[in-house]
């Protein structure tokens, strides 16, 4: 892929966090989505999985609606054959959305025009076994973990992770990609090696206890809008033709 380095794109993320009064009151989030999501989040063994995937699909579609307009129960989903998921209403084919989970924070990005994958892990999540980061991690990438104190390492693996993560979401192919193949630096720039060098990268630090990754195929002028339970909640209680408060993105943008 050939990139115009003088091409950005406007990139919003949604941020939602899964504190302890969201848990508590997350029945009304089941009424935020289709039957499709509501049978694929009851799959998961446990409640805090089930929230978790219930509150990232509120949330997505919450961000579809500020986006566009359009209201949250009104969009459709498909996935690729590698689980790479769309929209598919019409007249938003050229919408790219990546979506992520994690503890106490569940996200997506949203964009038009441009590859897009992001992710979202938890900083205190267990640390990667040097079994794991051998097939995870180049040995550039490991060079650089080495002389790290533990800690310090510990999260910027975990940072690394990230990175790749959204690499391969933006590729479509998920995890079944050749990890190592997808390099950087400690600061997110991959390195000229690197299969992922003809993309652009943001590392994020969404909260005091997660860090996250934006893959974008053009440059990214990054709008992050926190959404709080009110503003879901209103969202999806509001007349389809009412009008989309964009106030946000002033907000964000500052
Ligand atoms: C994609 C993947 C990296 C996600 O990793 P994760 O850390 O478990 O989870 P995250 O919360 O960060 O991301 C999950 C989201 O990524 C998205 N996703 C899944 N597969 C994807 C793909 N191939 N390309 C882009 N995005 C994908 C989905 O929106 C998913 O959330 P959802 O299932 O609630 O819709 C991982 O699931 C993977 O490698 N999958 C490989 C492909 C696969 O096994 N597919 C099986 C389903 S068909």
């Amino acid at each position: 892929m050939v990139l115009d380095s003088k091409q950005s794109v406007s990139v919003g993320i949604f941020l939602l966090e899964l504190d302890d009064a969201l848990m508590a009151q997350a029945s009304s989030l089941w009424e935020m989505l289709d039957a499709e999501e509501i049978e694929k989040a009851n799959r998961r063994l446990k409640e805090k999985d089930r929230v978790q995937y219930a509150a990232a699909h509120a949330l997505l579609r919450y961000a579809l609606f500020a986006w566009t307009s359009v209201p949250g129960g009104e969009w459709r989903f498909a996935r690729s054959e590698t689980g790479r998921p769309r929209v598919t209403n019409a007249g938003f084919e050229s919408l790219s959305f990546s979506l992520s989970h994690t503890d106490g924070l569940v996200g997506c990005a949203l964009a038009e025009n441009c590859g897009l994958g992001f992710d979202l892990e938890w900083l205190e999540r267990p640390t990667l076994s040097d079994g794991v980061k051998a097939l995870v991690f180049s040995d550039d990438e490991l060079a650089e973990l080495h002389p790290l104190q533990p800690r310090e390492a510990a999260l910027y693996a975990l940072q690394l992770w990230t990175l790749k993560e959204a690499f391969f979401k933006a590729m479509g192919t998920g995890l079944k990609g050749d990890l190592r193949a997808a390099s950087f630096h400690l600061g997110g720039i991959p390195h000229p090696s690197s299969i992922a060098h003809a993309w652009r990268f943001q590392t994020l630090r969404p909260t005091a206890h997660h860090c996250g990754a934006l893959c974008c195929s053009l440059d990214p002028s990054v709008q992050m809008h926190v959404v709080t339970r009110d503003e879901l909640r209103a969202s999806f209680s509001r007349s389809p033709c009412a009008p989309v408060d964009r106030s946000f993105q002033a907000r964000s943008s500052t």
